[in-house]
């Protein structure tokens, strides 16, 4: 998936500005429900997501 989203023209430092949307939109959206632990357990989800997705476009980048 990575890999593919080179082809989209995602580039590494997009991944922050779409994990920080991501966290925005789920704060804005859980509203009183949301809180410290969750935008932390989020962002690490998220963080954990996005590193593989970049290792996967370096190694993509790398095989061509
Ligand atoms: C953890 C982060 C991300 C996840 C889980 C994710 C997930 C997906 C998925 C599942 C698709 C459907 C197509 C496919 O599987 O290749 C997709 C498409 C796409 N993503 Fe992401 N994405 C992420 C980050 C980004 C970033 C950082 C960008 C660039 C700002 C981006 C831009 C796009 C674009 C342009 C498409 C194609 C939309 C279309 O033409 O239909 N994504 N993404």
């Amino acid at each position: 998936m990575g890999a593919r989203h080179v082809s989209y023209g995602a580039e590494p430092p997009h991944y922050d500005a779409v994990g920080e949307c991501l966290l925005h939109a789920l704060a804005v959206t859980a509203g009183p429900l949301w809180n410290d632990e969750l935008a932390d357990a989020w962002a690490r989800a998220y963080g954990a997501v996005a590193d593989l997705m970049k290792q996967g476009a370096a190694l993509a980048a790398k095989a061509s």
